[in-house]
């Protein structure tokens, strides 16, 4: 019994149980389960229903205090796409392209990416640890507690593996999951003494047995992209890859069109970016397992168009909805406010843009989450509100009181 919580009153239990998978979702679709109780055992749900009910069956149970504020409980949510783990700074990007200079210019002229891996180069293991936890400490205030994080910042043998133990690391220090992807194949860096297809089969004779020997990663990436890697390029990788049995997820479509149908074609758990899809493209994502992964935090940091979501879902695509955290094209890293925003934008409705934060952004790593259902892990966020829609209506300003994370109650107060 010791194990055993009750938790609640709640105005408004929000399950996100049994949504289609794929197209669009009308907000009548969302079951809101009022004056309800979750109870957890030992870091599962074990019941969930009209709370005075399970305080009859459950006695017992330890209850947390609680006022008469009215509360809703949703998952937590989740951020399939950050590449939160590294080092120094890049507002001089940011700088340079406020006033006038593209992102793509400023990479050809060995800025962008390149300036971040040389800064994550320089720090030690530690010194990325304490960068990633103090973020996933900070994604844990927004509620997301399950973040998906590449390396891609080293590009050699040493730092890439530097990168992905550092993740490794910090996992254990943090309440949030994290999900390891290698993304070696982000750029052939400009000391690499060779051409793509040399850089790409020293990541795979090189690097990645060590990743295999170590479980650093059973996810890899590459960023198909003028200046990065070409599609026939990223063909051959994946496909490499695929036969270890990674599973891929693809930089794609950010700036050019194509890249988006390979992702697809090849399989890949998701295809992320796709400010550039165009109408095949969206076409591809129709009923299709890789899911579409819109980064509003890139259009926003960037200043350029969002993603077709709307046309995503209308075509039957999965949507989820990602930060991309990163010092260059996304420094932003508020989930919540970036999907509002994309939300309003593209005229997703709340169920869509919820589902895309958690039942889908699971899907797109591959795996099935983001709800409260009985025999789950308790992963859930709490909100003083009467109405679940204020967490897209207010935009990423109603942050969650407080968290579940199985056995672990966060007090955001
Ligand atoms: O998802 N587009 C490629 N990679 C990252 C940005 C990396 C960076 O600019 O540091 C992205 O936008
Ligand atoms: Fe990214």
């Amino acid at each position: 019994m010791e194990h055993m919580v009750l938790y609640g009153p709640f105005y408004e239990l929000i399950p996100l149980q049994g949504l289609h998978t794929h197209g669009a979702i009308a907000d009548e679709k969302i079951e809101r389960i009022r004056n309800a109780g979750i109870v957890v055992e030992n870091g599962i749900i074990k019941d969930i229903g009209d709370f005075s009910l399970l305080s009859k069956m459950y006695e017992n149970a330890h209850r947390p205090p609680s006022n008469d504020k009215p509360r809703v409980v949703l998952p937590s949510f989740i951020d399939c796409h950050t590449h939160m783990c590294w080092a120094g700074t890049r507002v001089d990007d940011y700088a340079a392209r406020v006033a006038g200079k593209s992102y793509l210019e400023i990479a050809a002229a060995g800025g962008g990416i390149m300036t971040t891996v040389n800064a994550t180069r320089k720090a030690n293991e530690e010194e990325l640890i304490a960068g990633i936890i103090d973020r996933a400490n900070e994604h844990l205030r927004r509620g997301i507690s399950i973040i998906e994080v590449k390396s891609g910042y080293g590009l050699t043998v040493d730092d890439e593996l530097k990168m992905l133990r550092a993740i490794k690391a910090a996992n254990q220090e943090t309440a949030a999951l994290l999900i390891p992807t290698f993304l070696g194949a982000h750029i052939k860096p400009k000391d690499f003494d060779g051409n793509n297809a040399q850089y790409l089969s020293m990541l795979l004779e090189r690097v990645i047995p060590i990743i295999q020997k170590e479980e650093l990663a059973h996810r890899a990436d590459i960023f198909v992209e003028e200046g990065a890697f070409t599609m026939d390029e990223a063909k051959w990788y994946v496909t490499e890859l695929k036969k270890l049995g990674f599973h891929i997820t693809m930089h794609v479509d950010q700036f050019h069109s194509g890249g988006g149908i390979l992702a697809n074609e090849l399989g890949c758990v998701s295809a992320d970016h796709l400010e550039y899809t165009n109408e095949n493209g969206i076409a591809a994502f129709a009923n299709s397992s890789t899911v579409a992964v819109a980064l509003p935090g890139a259009s926003l940091g960037l200043g350029m168009q969002f993603s077709p979501a709307r046309a995503l879902l209308d075509a039957g695509a999965s949507l989820a909805i990602a930060s991309d955290w990163n010092p260059g094209s996304a420094p932003m890293g508020d989930l919540v406010t970036q999907a509002a925003i994309l939300g309003a934008s593209e005229k997703l409705t709340v169920a869509e843009t919820l589902a895309a934060i958690t039942t889908r952004a699971a899907a797109a790593l591959g795996f099935d989450g983001g709800t409260i259902e009985i025999g789950k892990k308790a992963q859930f966020n709490i909100f003083e509100t009467n109405d679940f829609r204020d967490i897209c209506y207010r935009q990423g300003q109603l942050k969650p009181i407080a968290s579940v994370i199985e056995n672990t109650f966060i007090n955001h107060e």
